[in-house]
């Protein structure tokens, strides 16, 4: 990787692409729990979401590529860092060293990518087919009634809800050290690491509520 050589760069852009897929994911989480709370206003932002241009041909493919970014820098570095650990030290003390969390986000981020390729199946390539393969004409109500018959299967949530568990952990790791990869430093960084624990455990079980609660609240056939 020419472009990005140094070590330190590697990590600011590491820290720089998961922050924005951490702000996607705030933002993905306000347009899905409005499904719990009013299934009109779900169906209308996700009409936009799904038709508007600047969204379908701008931000989901930077979104694509900032996926794709972080997956395979991800292992550029995981490889590096063992690497760089000459010999498997066996001073290596597991838990009093560093959170399960830390030392495992290749194993969460792998289980979250798996989830990724069976939510895109899911959700992602229906509205690809639906929308420019068979070109239905435009239904603003369909989007509801489909994400409520997608969490029929118990299979399904119990896939969404493990990978959601796993995506507390990635976050508790990741969100905060972002900061400090980025050199964030000042009197608010402990504010600051309060606010990304939060968010970790937060966002990711408000996921688990919408499947759960969509799963118990199927519409009649
Ligand atoms: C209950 C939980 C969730 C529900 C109900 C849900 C729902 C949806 C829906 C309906 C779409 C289709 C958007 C479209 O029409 O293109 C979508 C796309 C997507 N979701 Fe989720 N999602 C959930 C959790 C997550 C999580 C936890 C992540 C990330 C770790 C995630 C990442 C994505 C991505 C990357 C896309 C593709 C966005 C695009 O380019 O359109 N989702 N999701």
């Amino acid at each position: 990787m020419g472009f990005i050589s140094t070590s330190i760069a590697r990590k600011v852009a590491m820290a720089l692409s998961g922050l924005f897929l951490v702000f996607f994911l705030g933002q993905h989480f306000v347009i899905n729990i409005s499904s719990v709370i009013d299934p009109d206003t779900f169906n209308s932002w996700s009409h936009f979401m799904g038709t508007n241009g600047l969204v379908q041909f701008l931000l989901q493919p930077v979104l694509i590529f900032g996926v794709v970014f972080h997956f395979i820098m991800g292992f550029i570095l995981e490889y590096q860092n063992r690497k760089a650990r000459a010999i498997n030290y066996k001073s290596y003390k597991g838990n009093s060293n560093s959170s399960w969390a830390s030392r495992n986000m290749l194993i969460s981020g792998v289980v979250i990518l798996a989830f990724l390729g069976l939510h895109f199946y899911d959700f992602w390539v229906p509205e690809i087919v639906h929308k420019y393969i068979e070109t239905h004409p435009e239904d603003p109500s369909r989007y509801f009634p489909e994400l409520v018959h997608k969490f029929e299967s118990p299979v399904r949530v119990g896939l969404y809800t493990l990978a959601f568990i796993l995506l507390i952990f990635h976050l508790w790791h990741g969100f905060s050290s972002s900061f400090q990869s980025v050199g964030f430093n000042n009197k608010y960084s402990r504010a600051l690491k309060g606010f990304t624990r939060l968010y970790a455990v937060l966002i990711p079980l408000g996921f688990v509520f919408i499947a759960l609660y969509h799963h118990f609240n199927q519409l009649p056939h």
